[in-house]
């Protein structure tokens, strides 16, 4: 009967969310990613992977922050525990796993090349390297075309930016020719009215939480989280309003 007891108490506890009871956990994002993470006219982070993490949070028990940094330095800060995750539309890669552990997949998206609206660029000139491509350093997008371009498979004309919005500036300046990035940002610009358009497809990838490896309680909160949100009606409801879908 004494073990019988302890199995009953032994499944309360890891059944009961207080787990998490009191944790407040910071969440490192770049707002320059909407419609993942911005900041809004008030100077509130918003966006589809902050208000995930807000409902998450609350759901799950704990308070979450969001601080928003430069993308660059967002994996030396969270392995130096100025943050404890980055959900800021990050993608799972393997050079990114060498350092941090990735929740469970939460969104697929794919990779494009957009022009500006009315070119007459085409996906074989990009690949010949006969324009110039813009690419965000340090993405994984900059990852897979380098590769792609190493294996000799194709022979980009790469140019570098630290931040998507200003290679669309370029683009739309003329000082390049097409960029290489994630989907939902440039639909976001598309439906903002940004002068650009889709030209071809280079891959895709999925956007994970980026934790510590040494943090197991804070994969758990997340991956239980995000089970939940994925169940409910209000995970719809966010992409119809950041994703348009
Ligand atoms: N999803 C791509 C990656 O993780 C691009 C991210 C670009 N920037 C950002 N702030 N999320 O490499």
């Amino acid at each position: 009967a004494l073990r019988w007891l302890g199995a009953l108490l032994l499944s309360i506890t890891l059944a009961a969310p207080a787990l998490a009871a009191g944790k407040h956990l910071i969440n490192g994002i770049d707002a320059n990613y909407p419609p993942f993470a911005y900041v809004d006219e008030t100077g509130k982070p918003a966006g589809f992977d902050v208000d995930s993490m807000n409902w998450i949070a609350k759901k799950m028990g704990f308070t979450v922050e969001h601080k928003p940094m430069d993308w660059d330095g967002i994996i030396p800060a969270l392995l130096a525990k100025k943050i404890d995750m980055v959900c800021s539309g990050m993608s799972i890669s393997p050079e990114r796993k060498a350092q941090a552990n990735f929740s469970d997949p939460y969104w697929t998206i794919r990779k494009i090349f957009i022009t500006k609206k009315g070119s007459k660029v085409t996906e074989d000139q990009i690949y010949n390297g006969k324009i110039k491509l813009g690419v965000q350093r340090g993405t994984n997008e900059h990852e897979m075309l380098q590769k792609a371009q190493a294996e000799k498979k194709y022979n980009y004309q790469l140019r570098f930016y630290d931040s998507g919005p200003m290679a669309i500036e370029d683009l739309l300046n003329g000082r390049i020719d097409a960029i290489g990035l994630d989907a939902a940002p440039a639909e976001d610009a598309m439906r903002k009215g940004k002068p650009v358009q889709e030209v071809g497809v280079f891959g895709s990838d999925e956007f994970g939480v980026a934790i510590r490896k040494d943090d197991a309680e804070t994969m758990k909160l997340v991956n239980e989280g995000y089970k939940l949100l994925k169940a409910d009606p209000y995970w719809k409801e966010l992409q119809a309003k950041y994703l348009g879908n």
